[in-house]
């Protein structure tokens, strides 16, 4: 933790010194790695404002220092944001890829905190009614996303718009960002709901922000838990689980006021020990095998 922390306050200098916070990269195909399977996770949520971009940011930072190459896609339609958490001005987004000529690596770009992302775009519902011809060529341009990432992340809107739902059931795991209290439970109840609807898999797992006591994190997976087995008839074998949990703390608007992903700003604060805690399951839990990957996303997210 302490190496973690020192790495990240000398990014956070970087930054600071910094004008040009953020570069396209100059040479994506340096980081075209080996075959490998790439993780696809959503962060969703039933209800907004529970703080998904931010654990969306703040978990995509925590993985790269854990040394996986992290891609973090803004898809939230209408409330983009992530560029906002980071501090930076993206002059691209992923609807940019329409135009003739701009591939992934134009719209690709790399932080300085060390994740490379692609920003999201209030036009981007634009996306619900893409033609054939346009959906062919996005879905063609970002094949090669999963050559750039061991894991990427997509921080989806809120709620249970066709558009988030399309994005979570082609996702190999979601994580659904919800806080203790009963409003935001039972949103995000809806949206298991509709999960378990239109999903076989079961790979959606909470995460309970803003809890001021771990047992509130316990709390909040049992509602939920005993809701689903109640209404959802979910099978006990495969059983709703917690991620993770983050703490309410100060360090995370203070972050949000400055631009900076907290993680970054306050690196040993509650909530950013809670990230650094919830990456550390992400990648040692329980083991979620990989049948799909970013093809097969892409294959369902465009068909
Ligand atoms: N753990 C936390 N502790 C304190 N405040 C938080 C926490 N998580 C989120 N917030 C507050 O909630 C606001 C909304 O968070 P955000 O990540 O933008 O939500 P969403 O993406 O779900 O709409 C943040 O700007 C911050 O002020
Ligand atoms: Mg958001």
């Amino acid at each position: 933790m302490s190496d973690q922390a020192a790495s990240l306050r000398k990014r956070a200098a970087a930054k600071a010194e910094s004008d040009t916070d953020t570069t396209q990269v100059s040479d994506p195909a340096s980081m075209f790695g080996a075959k490998h399977s790439t993780r696809v996770i959503t962060v969703t949520s039933g209800k907004g404002g529970v703080g998904k971009t931010n654990i969306a940011v703040n978990l995509a930072i925590a993985l790269q220092l854990m040394n996986k190459r992290t891609l973090l896609i803004d898809a939230d339609i209408g409330m983009a944001n992530v560029d906002v958490i980071l501090g930076s001005v993206s002059h691209r987004n992923m609807l940019d890829l329409l135009e003739d000529g701009v591939e992934l690596s134009d719209i690709v770009i790399n932080s300085s905190f060390g994740i490379s992302y692609v920003s999201g775009s209030s036009g981007i519902e634009r996306a619900l009614n893409f033609t054939r011809r346009e959906k062919n060529a996005l879905h063609h341009k970002l094949a090669d996303a999963d050559k750039l990432a061991d894991i990427i992340l997509i921080d989806t809107g809120a709620g249970l718009g066709r558009n988030v739902l399309d994005f979570i059931v082609a996702a190999d795991e979601t994580l659904l960002v919800t806080t203790n209290e009963p409003t935001s439970i039972s949103d995000a109840f809806a949206v298991m709901k509709m999960y378990c609807r239109n999903s076989k898999k079961r790979n959606i797992r909470i995460v309970v922000n803003r809890v001021d006591d771990p047992k509130e994190s316990d709390d909040a997976t049992r509602k939920l838990r005993e809701t689903s087995r109640k209404f959802l008839d979910i099978p006990i074998t495969v059983p709703i689980e917690c991620a993770g949990y983050v703490f309410e703390d100060r360090s995370v608007q203070e972050a949000v006021k400055k631009q900076m992903p907290f993680i970054v700003n306050s690196p040993t604060a509650p909530a950013s020990k809670c990230i650094i805690a919830l990456a550390n399951n992400l990648l040692t839990g329980r083991e979620i095998k990989v049948k799909r990957g970013w093809k097969n996303f892409l294959r369902r997210l465009f068909s």
